[in-house]
């Protein structure tokens, strides 16, 4: 693939031409630097504002001004079953059937959730496995569950790093320390795909090895919902969470996803928290006793639709459904690829691509380690008008999104950084 490509500009408007995507650019709004719009390749931290948002929202402040309570049933889309709506289109990005699949809350909120169904350490079975190096509030998320059960984190925490002299995890050091800790093991969890290096896991093997283990495998998909491919129901994840203000473009702060596989989900004997919005619909209002959870992933939420915080998801899903997620995954493995060639051919910088280059490991994201120099550089990229971030030591994260980045965009970037020292 990589060898097609021409390093001009010619090329790069070539292909934006021939891209059957192209026309999704311009439903977003992009941010301006000195009168020309910015190289946004952001959208692994906040994705762009699809311009459907503001109509979205102003549909719910106008059902809400025409109808008050009656909202609920009355409004477009009704308030009582809001979250519904999102399952068509997140089940086809996440790869599961729609009663595995809601929207509340947010983020960390579900992880630690969903670990107060699926982290039930028992003596003698109380490890959770991680990914070494995961995103922060997963480590807080792990280490304060495992001490709300009475246990230590050094004891009860099983790190996987990379080996030395190594920057990326092996799938294979995963599933062997799966292995190594089969009788003591109650929960795998790993981010998807890794914040930091860009790298996607092989889900499908760790489900596998942490069930034939005795545990259960849940996975944070921040980085890879709506970017990477995901078989979540087929691959017999037990559950999964992820956030919706990154490649699903909600908006800070936005309502947030969580997939619980329907053995799971049907099975009434499994611990969660009850809240009436969770309570089967027939009965909610009959203001009885006796939680009786939803035999779904609703069967998890608590509290009454957050539906302001949920209305920009609902036109940027739109916007997906319409793309669809297979032509935007392939448009990405181009893209991205595209941004690996040239990037490999600059000569005047050092740094090192860190995310592995098969195509089923990584997504949009490239991971670039500037040793001791990534502040610097990225300083260079914001004044020359270029969206990115960087996360400690050195790295900076450069994620064209196939929905709104274009070839020219991935152009415009390497020509820059063939100017820097
Ligand atoms: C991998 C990962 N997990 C968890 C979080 C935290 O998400 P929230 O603040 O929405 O709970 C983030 C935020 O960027 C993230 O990237």
């Amino acid at each position: 693939m990589l060898q097609n490509f021409e390093p001009t500009l010619t090329y790069a408007q070539q292909k934006d031409r021939e891209d059957e995507l192209k026309e999704f650019r311009s439903r977003f709004y992009f941010p301006r630097h000195q009168d020309r719009e910015v190289i946004y390749f952001c959208g692994n931290s906040l994705g762009l504002q699809p311009k459907p948002a503001a109509e979205q929202i102003q549909q719910e402040l106008e059902d809400w001004r025409r109808m008050a309570i009656e909202g609920y049933w009355k409004a477009k889309t009704p308030w009582m079953t809001y979250p519904q709506s999102f399952r068509p289109a997140l089940s086809r990005i996440v790869g599961g059937l729609e009663e595995e699949i809601t929207v509340m809350n947010a983020l960390t909120v579900n992880l630690q959730l969903l670990m107060l169904s699926f982290y039930r350490p028992q003596p003698g079975r109380y490890k959770i496995l991680v990914e070494a190096g995961a995103f922060p509030s997963d480590q807080y998320s792990v280490e304060t569950q495992v001490r709300l059960h009475g246990y230590q984190p050094k004891d009860a925490i099983v790190e996987v790093a990379p080996r030395p002299g190594e920057r990326i995890i092996r799938d294979e050091d995963i599933l062997n320390a799966i292995d190594h800790h089969k009788d003591s093991l109650s929960l795998v969890l790993i981010g998807g795909l890794n914040y930091y290096t860009g790298q996607v896991f092989d889900m499908a093997a760790i489900t596998a090895a942490a069930h034939k283990a005795g545990a259960y495998a849940g996975f944070d998909l921040a980085h890879a919902v709506g970017n990477a491919p995901l078989r979540l129901h087929d691959w017999d994840v037990d559950f999964a969470v992820w956030c919706s203000y990154k490649y699903l473009n909600a908006g800070p702060g936005a309502a947030a996803g969580a997939f619980i596989h329907e053995k799971h989900a049907r099975n009434q004997q499994l611990i969660r928290l009850g809240g009436w919005w969770g309570n089967d619909e027939s009965s909610r209002f009959q203001m009885e006793k006796g939680f009786v959870p939803k035999p779904t992933a609703e069967g998890w939420s608590m509290s009454t639709a957050q539906v302001f915080n949920m209305a920009a998801l609902k036109a940027s899903l739109a916007v997906f459904e319409e793309a669809g997620i297979e032509r935007l995954q392939a448009k990405s493995r181009q893209l991205t690829a595209w941004l690996r060639f040239l990037l490999q051919s600059l000569t005047n910088l050092s740094f090192e691509i860190i995310t592995p280059e098969e195509p089923h490991r990584h997504a949009a994201q490239l991971s670039l380690f500037f040793e001791n120099r990534g502040k610097a550089i990225l300083d260079k990229m914001m004044e020359a008008g270029i969206v990115v971030d960087l996360r400690v030591p050195d790295v900076i994260r450069v994620a064209p999104a196939p929905l709104y980045n274009s070839f020219e965009d991935v152009f415009r970037f390497y020509q820059i950084l063939q100017q820097m020292q």
